[in-house]
């Protein structure tokens, strides 16, 4: 490990994440999807195996090679996302929502291909919501169990990133929400990444900035300080 890194300091810990972006079908060759590649989900895989956790990793059409050492599961849709993230959830010790769930899909999906000679000139697709797994998620989950979801927001500040962060982790009731910016970086690099992190009360945890992978350390520690084997240990009756 590099200086500095903990070395299998996550031995034991069973981390349960999704990555990738959902693709809602339209029809047979159709989907509405999005451009998220995947690569924080994987980094943060790559970096907890490395730490010596049970990774399990639930990827929705990732653009880059699935992380290694982690056991994988794949899904097209949000709603196969769903089934399989609560399906794992009991198994799991540490839930990381980074997943770009399509947040409507179509109403109705056509048996047969959609024709634009049936279609005509204008077509109005119908979408409704797609149910909110985090939120389900973070509702559901044990006492001991620790739910993070990501967000990226179009800020101009540091104000205004924090106010929208601090609505979301409210809204959706996780223990921690990684801010993922758009904005901060001059030429915002693929490889790179910079977030903040906010625990349930909204308060800033960490701020990085690197490299997918280092960032994916830097949010491992902050949110796996207050996680079974820690709570394990405290003396009863501990604060
Ligand atoms: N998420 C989810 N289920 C959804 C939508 C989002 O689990 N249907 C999760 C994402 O995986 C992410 C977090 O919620 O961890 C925040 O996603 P984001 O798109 O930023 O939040 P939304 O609630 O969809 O709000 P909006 O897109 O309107 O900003
Ligand atoms: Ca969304």
């Amino acid at each position: 490990s590099k200086p500095g890194e903990p070395d299998r300091d996550l031995e034991g810990l069973r981390v349960l994440i999704s990555a990738g972006g959902t693709r809602e079908p339209l029809d047979p060759v159709r989907f509405i999807g999005n451009r998220s590649s995947g690569k924080q989900g994987v980094a943060l895989a790559e970096a907890a195996v490395a730490r010596g956790a049970e990774v399990t990793f639930v990827g929705a059409h990732l653009e880059i090679e699935p992380p290694r050492g982690a056991t994988i599961h794949s899904v097209e849709t949000a709603e196969e996302l769903r089934v399989e993230m609560i399906a794992l959830l009991p198994e799991a010790d540490l839930v990381i929502m980074a997943a770009a769930v399509a947040d409507y899909r179509p109403r109705t999906v056509s048996e047969g291909k959609i024709k634009k000679d049936v279609t005509g000139d204008v077509l109005t697709l119908e979408l409704v919501k797609n149910p909110d797994i985090l939120a389900e998620l973070a509702a559901s989950k044990a006492e001991h169990q620790v739910v993070v979801g990501f967000a990226a927001e179009t800020a101009r500040t540091q104000e205004e990133l924090l106010s929208l962060g601090r609505a979301k982790v409210a809204r959706k009731r996780c223990d921690y929400l990684v801010l993922n910016t758009v904005g901060w970086t001059e030429g915002f690099a693929t490889d790179g990444n910079t977030i903040m992190v906010l625990d349930r009360d909204g308060h800033r945890v960490i701020e990085a900035e690197g490299t997918k992978l280092s960032v994916a350390h830097s949010i491992l520690t902050a949110v796996s300080t207050r996680t079974p084997s820690e709570i394990a240990v405290e003396p009863p009756g501990a604060p």
